[in-house]
């Protein structure tokens, strides 16, 4: 399987290449920004249409969710014009466009998990701009299997690192903790890619639409510093509500998504995130 991977440098991105280098049967081309920047719509048709893959996973986004707040215009040209691009290339050449999305979609004030179906309601930039990508997506008409997933971590800027920093000079650290979602490492995410990717391009394969898929179990990041730091001994989290650390992006109270749906269609399990740390 040969698949042409968007946003190379990026945590998902990152995975996905450590993958490929120890498959003989998957070549992965990955490409970054300057190798191909996914809001250039003709660079993006002409890239996809002259490439001989089975398959584009799109692992390119603007993920900085407060930043977006001040710099709509990129977050939507990234997350909403450039995943459409990617799908009318991919749609042009008939190959299945593999992207993927997040938690924010919701607003978080569902008191159980969320499934696929339920009602988006985005809380800020960040997620009206990956929504409106899911819908771009959808509307072009092509072959596509949207991965929504929450709380990534595996590169090197995301919450693990940062409280493994904190800690060096910090003895007591402050986490809220009325936020719950499922932290999901990038190694798990790409390899749920690649398990998507190789059903995707079977000629019979009819499942096309959005899926969830998050590390278990469930936590606050209260819990999931706790997690983090319980081998730093001379240090404290202390749980705070989300009023106690405000941010220009709100973020959603409730993160949790059921995960049925994919383990039913592609036998796929919750990862425990735990076994990544
Ligand atoms: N991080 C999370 O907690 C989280 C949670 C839920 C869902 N997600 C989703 O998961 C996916 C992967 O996230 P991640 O954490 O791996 O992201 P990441 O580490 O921030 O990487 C994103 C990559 O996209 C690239 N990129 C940005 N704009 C681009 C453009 N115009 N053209 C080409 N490349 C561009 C960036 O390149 P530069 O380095 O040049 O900027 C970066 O390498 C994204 O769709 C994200 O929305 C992430």
């Amino acid at each position: 399987m040969r698949i042409l991977v968007t946003g190379k440098d990026g945590q998902v991105g990152g995975a996905l290449q450590d993958i490929a280098a120890s498959r003989d049967d998957l070549e992965v081309i990955a490409l970054d920004r300057q190798a191909l920047d996914i809001t250039d719509k003709q660079a993006v048709l002409d890239c996809v249409a002259v490439s001989d893959c089975d398959a584009v996973i799109n692992a390119a986004a603007y993920t900085a969710v407060d930043k977006a707040e001040e710099d709509r215009e990129t977050a939507f040209a990234v997350n909403r014009d450039a995943s459409g691009f990617l799908a009318e290339a991919c749609a042009d050449k008939n190959i299945p466009l593999i992207h993927i999305s997040t938690d924010f979609v919701f607003d978080g004030r569902k008191s159980g998990a969320y499934q696929e179906d339920d009602l988006c309601a985005p809380l800020g930039i960040y997620g009206q701009s990956k929504l409106e990508g899911e819908q771009r997506i959808n509307r072009v008409g092509g072959k596509y299997l949207i991965l929504r997933t929450a709380w990534v971590f595996g590169g090197k800027a995301n919450f693990v690192n940062t409280m493994k920093r904190l800690a060096k000079d910090r003895p007591e650290i402050s986490v809220v903790a009325d936020q719950r979602g499922g932290p999901t490492a990038a190694q798990d995410i790409a390899a749920c890619l690649l398990v998507m990717a190789d059903k995707a391009i079977e000629p019979d394969f009819a499942d096309w639409g959005i899926y969830h898929y998050v590390g278990a179990p469930s936590v606050s990041w209260y819990e999931f510093a706790s997690e983090i730091l319980k081998d730093y001994p001379g240090v404290t989290v202390n749980p705070i509500p989300t009023s106690g650390y405000p941010t220009p992006a709100a973020r959603p109270a409730n993160s949790v998504l059921d995960c049925t749906k994919i383990q039913t269609v592609f036998g796929l399990t919750q990862p425990d995130w735990r076994q990544r740390l």
